[in-house]
């Protein structure tokens, strides 16, 4: 069959994540994931989707049953003009941000361009890498965000066509970008002339208020596309979120959106655009923050304890769902396969980079357990860790 198959396919990889996953047998039993990027179950505004959508449903408002335009369905463009501040000419929406990205990349990249990316990412941008044949460079990361020294160096020597950077609390590191490095990166890519890829699902579950965008700081909006979803604060399963752009780029990323998929389900951005302009909204993104706020609390006492016997180590994320943890032990896939075994399911800092080296690194999300999930998965860790040490050399 393979003969069959275009060139494109051919640069196509599997998703990072899963592959480390495949190449685990969970334990049989009750297998505790802190691999899963998702979530609470029970922070999931359930009550309030299904009211939502029975009143959309009784209502049967026009067009509720039909296409909408590959921008968006008309009261939901609205509403995000209304809360993002924006003109609806700079807005689309989109099934979430990987398909933003998807999109976005499209638009931008031709084969062998450069290419920036903060060292450990999201894995979707080793997918426009691998598809576009990019000459990719990872900026280390610092705890107040990316080195921007060690990129402007990068950009002294070599041309860069896009910065592919998620703001807030970081997938996987947890790290938020301070402001004076956004201030920095946009007078950079107006310097440089290079366009930043603003990814950012984790902006309201910051627990304490959040640094305004680059696309807001960015003072023509020329050199910022902005990327939000609604995946981490209402569900997943929603597969809705926006794009906010200049009008000259979001013209042409209609254009790919309608070859794409037509259009953004009008019935879910329906849903969105009432959830977030409901009088309940500010309250239910509080008590998230409030709840991940409490697990992050909780994920650093168990660090603090595996400090004292182990010397982890890890920064204390804003917000997000994520801890990012070094065990200061090399061979971590090795001990990934053995605690999913012992019951602990967690990803290997390998997933998250395109370097290869010695990998001492883990992350941990702490959202998607329930409390006795995590009580469980902590102390099998930690043993499982133990056991792995004396064995390995
Ligand atoms: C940085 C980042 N971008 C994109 C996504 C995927 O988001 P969506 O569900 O909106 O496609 C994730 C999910 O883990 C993520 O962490």
């Amino acid at each position: 069959m393979k003969q069959m198959f275009s060139a494109l396919s051919g640069k196509i990889k599997e998703n990072a994540i899963d592959v480390y996953m495949d190449s685990i047998e969970p334990a049989v039993r009750d297998p505790v994931f802190f691999s899963v990027g998702m979530p609470n179950g029970g922070m999931i505004p359930k009550k309030e989707l299904q009211r939502i959508m029975n009143e959309i449903f009784e209502a049967d408002p026009a067009r509720l049953y039909e296409y909408c335009s590959a921008k968006g369905f008309g009261p939901y463009v609205d509403v995000i003009s209304k809360t993002e501040n924006i003109p609806e000419s700079y807005i689309m929406a989109t099934n979430g941000n990987t398909q933003g990205v998807d999109l976005v990349c499209r638009m931008l990249l031709d084969e062998g361009d450069g290419f920036a990316m903060e060292m450990y990412t999201y894995s979707i941008a080793f997918s426009a890498v691998h598809q576009y044949r990019l000459k990719a460079v990872g900026i280390p990361l610092e705890q107040d965000g990316l080195d921007v020294d060690f990129l402007e160096k990068t950009l002294q020597t070599r041309r860069l066509k896009a910065l592919y950077i998620i703001p807030n609390a970081q997938n996987p590191t947890g790290v938020t970008t301070s402001l004076e490095k956004r201030k920095k990166l946009i007078e950079l890519a107006y310097q440089y002339d290079f366009i930043i890829i603003e990814d950012d699902p984790y902006r309201d579950l910051l627990f304490h208020g959040r640094p305004p965008s680059l696309f807001e700081l960015d003072p023509l909006k020329e050199r910022t596309i902005y990327l939000y979803s609604f995946s981490k604060v209402m569900a997943p399963a929603m597969r809705t979120g926006f794009i906010l752009a200049h009008p000259a780029f979001l013209k042409k990323l209609e254009q790919f959106k309608q070859v794409t998929d037509a259009c953004t389900s009008p019935m879910n951005q329906m849903l969105a655009g009432k959830l977030i302009s409901s009088e309940n909204w500010t309250q239910i993104l509080a008590k998230q923050k409030h709840f991940y706020e409490k697990r992050k609390d909780w994920t650093k006492r168990f660090l603090q304890h595996m400090h004292e016997t182990e010397q982890w180590e890890g920064a204390e994320p804003a917000g997000g769902l994520f801890y990012w943890i070094d065990v200061k032990k090399g061979g971590v896939t090795e001990w990934m396969k053995k605690a999913a075994q012992d019951g602990a399911v967690f990803v290997p800092g390998d997933a998250f980079t395109l370097e290869r080296g010695r990998n001492t690194k883990i992350r941990l999300c702490f959202a998607y357990c329930s409390d006795e999930e995590m009580k469980k998965g902590f102390s099998r860790l930690e043993e499982s860790f133990k056991k792995w040490k004396k064995t390995s050399t």
